[in-house]
């Protein structure tokens, strides 16, 4: 007999067939007559009901089906008779794959706290929260390639390992094959990294965008989709030190189309985990319901997860300027609260996630493409505008999540370019590789990433980013 998953099972309703099926006890319950193992198999949320009668199903079997325990069993498809599932399964037998030991295995029937189920992450998938974010994360990222399949993009491999800095921040990880306790030096008594494998210095990628802009000059609209390392030292619940990025890169692109490309990918995003993610979302939605009867009232979300994301979906994004913002904030601080007062002072501070929270989830109560932000605060690469002073940013402020994207139109212009690489001290002949695209063929183009676990935390409602990704690396840990 072939197995048979559950979902195929609740999709076709197979009564009266006999069908193979392999999945994990989540629950038995048991009197003298009969057996209820609720099982699941991760093909979906929905517990699979088992029926074991004592007379057909060896005692010594049934003593061994406890939580964790994996099983295959074969029986008859039946008519249910309780009240939650259509059918259920009337077991014929039953082979124990593996033991749980009960006395032993971490995963009781009851409810985890997720601070506890994070320290067993190599258990946790096996939880129903997990499994629905686990789920969700894999339509989100199928749907990534869908999105930009269907448009004629071409999803480029950028690599891991790379000697640039792309964003500048001198975050990165370094790679090397030498014995740091005690690395060759030169005759002057510099680390000699002529000996390492790559006889240069390097670090692990902190963004695929450089040479996805060497791919749009030639394929014109590409992405990528990839890992990407930040040694940040930020113990934060959006904050990775491995995360996921999608970086699209557009030649011809201004900065209106790379937002109206942005806002129309996030809503594709959420609307497909609408459409093919329902029972995760809505199993997703009620465990926030529970969590948010714990805050005081006043701190309770108003709207559902799935009506969240309808919102999101059916309303148009706001754009305004990093100046614009600059005087809501200024107008805002009702309480006079001290810690909005510096940017009155100072045009061309960075923006705090004290006020993205407040634009987004204050004064506008929408998504918020934000443009135009002072150049100092942003990177060499990204275009400046007339005004000397600004350029073509674009940050997108989420509620609940604070920035989810960031991008810009790029600086094509050579001269541009290299003066403000100079000004910034970026080695200019060791991005020789990068210039080029302005010496030959140089265009207007742009282009974003997007942190994938960021736009999985948005979508499953998850509070920490740790909660979104099978392995989180961050500060002291990268153990499994
Ligand atoms: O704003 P960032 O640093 O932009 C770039 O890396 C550009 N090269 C993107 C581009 O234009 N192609 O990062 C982009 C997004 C952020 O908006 C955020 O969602 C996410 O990546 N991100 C992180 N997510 C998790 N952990 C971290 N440490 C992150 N740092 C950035
Ligand atoms: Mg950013």
């Amino acid at each position: 007999n072939k197995r048979v998953k559950i979902k195929t099972i609740l999709e076709q309703n197979p009564i009266g067939q006999e069908i193979t099926l392999m999945g994990w006890v989540r629950t038995k319950r048991s009197n003298k007559n009969v057996s209820f193992i609720a099982l699941n198999d991760g093909s979906v949320i929905t517990n699979y009901q088992v029926v074991a009668d004592p007379n057909l199903i060896a005692e010594e079997i049934l003593k061994k089906c406890t939580t964790g325990a994996c099983l295959k069993i074969t029986g008859n498809v039946v008519e249910s008779q309780g009240a939650g599932q259509s059918s259920e399964l009337n077991a014929k037998t039953i082979e124990v794959l593996g033991e749980a030991d009960p006395e032993k295995y971490p995963l009781q029937p009851k409810k985890h706290s997720l601070e506890f189920l994070r320290e067993i992450a190599h258990l946790r998938m096996r939880t129903n929260t997990f499994s629905a974010v686990f789920r969700v994360r894999h339509a989100l990222a199928f749907a990534v390639h869908k999105y930009f399949n269907d448009k004629g993009f071409f999803y480029i491999h950028t690599p891991i390992i790379t000697a640039s800095d792309a964003e500048g921040a001198g975050e990165t990880f370094k790679v090397t094959t030498l014995d740091i306790s005690k690395p060759p030096r030169t005759p002057e008594g510099e680390v000699d990294f002529k000996q390492d494998f790559f006889e240069r210095e390097a670090n692990l990628t902190v963004s695929g965008q450089l040479e996805g802009e060497l791919a749009a000059m030639a394929l014109s609209e590409i992405y990528t989709f990839g890992p990407t390392f930040r040694a940040e030292n930020s113990n934060t619940t959006r904050h990775l030190a491995e995360f996921w990025m999608i970086e699209p890169e557009m030649a011809f692109y201004d900065a209106e189309d790379n937002a109206d490309l942005a806002e129309d990918f996030l809503k594709y995003l959420i609307s497909y985990a609408l459409e093919h993610c329902q029972e995760d979302l809505k199993f997703l939605q009620s465990r926030l319901e529970e969590e948010e009867k714990s805050k005081p009232a006043d701190q309770r979300s108003e709207m559902g997860l799935l009506d969240k994301l309808r919102f999101v979906v059916d309303n148009e994004f706001v754009r305004i300027t990093y100046t614009e913002a600059i005087d809501i904030l200024r107008n805002s601080n009702p309480n006079k609260k001290k810690k909005f007062q510096y940017l009155i002072e100072s045009w061309g501070a960075d923006l705090q996630s004290e006020h993205e929270r407040y634009l987004v989830e204050k004064h506008f109560k929408k998504p918020v493409i934000l443009t135009d932000y002072p150049k100092e605060i942003k990177s060499f690469y990204m275009r400046q505008n007339e005004d000397g002073k600004t350029v073509a940013a674009m940050d997108i402020l989420f509620p609940g999540i604070g920035e989810i994207i960031g991008g810009s139109q790029r600086e094509e212009r050579l001269d541009l370019l290299l003066k403000r690489m100079e000004e910034l001290h970026i080695p200019i002949e060791e991005m020789w590789w990068f210039l080029d695209t302005r010496r030959f063929g140089s265009t207007p183009h742009a282009g974003f990433g997007l942190g994938f676990e960021r736009m999985v935390q948005f979508v499953t409602g998850m509070g920490n980013i740790r909660d979104v990704i099978a392995f989180p690396r961050t500060p002291g840990n990268a153990e499994f």
